[in-house]
């Protein structure tokens, strides 16, 4: 696994979003195989969109060619809700760059059969072969995408209980605790695996421990990051305060 330590935040945004539109400018792509991104949500990856949309509109970087999975949606809110994770990519990056609109691809956290919406998701990626780059953030017990602690290291795109931990910490976009929801859909860590590459971004004190596990810690489906060590090719990116029990 690589490790880019770097100062700050700002510095994770800039690296991470030009590795990114790297990859993206060196991949020859054809209709039937553009270039596919896995995408997160959260507070984390947001200097990173901002940095991808300079990109664009500075010319250097089209998204013409890429297709979008992302991680994982809450379940029971609307699609247009300002905390749905539709609404957080439309808003913070989607509507700002070139991508096709039948290019992005998002579950529905509405569908009337939950279980044949995660199974059409992962048939969909299917059809691509694979996701070149995933691109994730970390949760504070160490999860990724929804994959909560105890998730199985072979998971593939399902529901999930969110913890009482993980809703509290997500609490803060909502009015109080009650509003966050209980479920959400969410990639597995299976299949999340099964992309070519996959860059977490670590930013933040509060992911210390988190990042001492996906580093330093047995792979341990306690800590589902830390299923990054069974990757060929992975990498963490990560901000200074982020590493201090490292
Ligand atoms: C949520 C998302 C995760 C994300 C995590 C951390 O739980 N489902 O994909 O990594 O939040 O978010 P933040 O970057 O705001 O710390």
């Amino acid at each position: 696994m690589r490790l880019i330590p770097l100062t700050d935040k700002t510095q994770v945004g800039r690296w991470s979003a030009l590795y990114i539109a790297q990859r993206i400018k060196s991949f020859n792509p054809s209709e039937d195989r553009p270039f596919v991104l896995g995408c997160p949500t959260g507070g984390t990856p947001l200097a990173t969109y901002q940095h991808l949309i300079e990109l664009h509109q500075q010319g250097q970087l089209s998204f013409e060619h890429v297709v979008t999975f992302n991680m994982d949606e809450y379940v029971g809110i609307a699609k247009d809700h300002p905390e749905s994770y539709h609404s957080f990519m439309h808003n913070n990056f989607f509507s700002h760059i070139d991508i096709k609109p039948e290019n992005i691809n998002l579950l529905d956290g509405n569908a009337p059969d939950l279980e044949a919406e995660c199974a059409r998701y992962e048939a969909k990626i299917k059809q691509y072969g694979k996701i070149n780059l995933f691109m994730g953030g970390v949760g504070v017990d160490g999860h990724i995408a929804f994959n909560e602690p105890a998730s199985s290291l072979a998971s593939r795109t399902r529901v999930k209980t969110l913890t009482e931990d993980t809703r509290m910490v997500n609490a803060r976009f909502f009015n109080n605790i009650e509003e966050v929801p209980k479920l959400a859909l969410t990639v597995g860590v299976g299949t999340l695996l099964d992309a070519e590459e996959i860059m977490i971004l670590v930013t933040g004190h509060n992911k210390a421990q988190a990042l001492e596990a996906a580093v330093e810690g047995s792979v341990n489906h306690l800590w589902t990051v830390s299923a990054l060590q069974l990757h060929p090719k992975a990498m963490i990116v990560c901000d200074e305060p982020s590493t201090m029990e490292l």
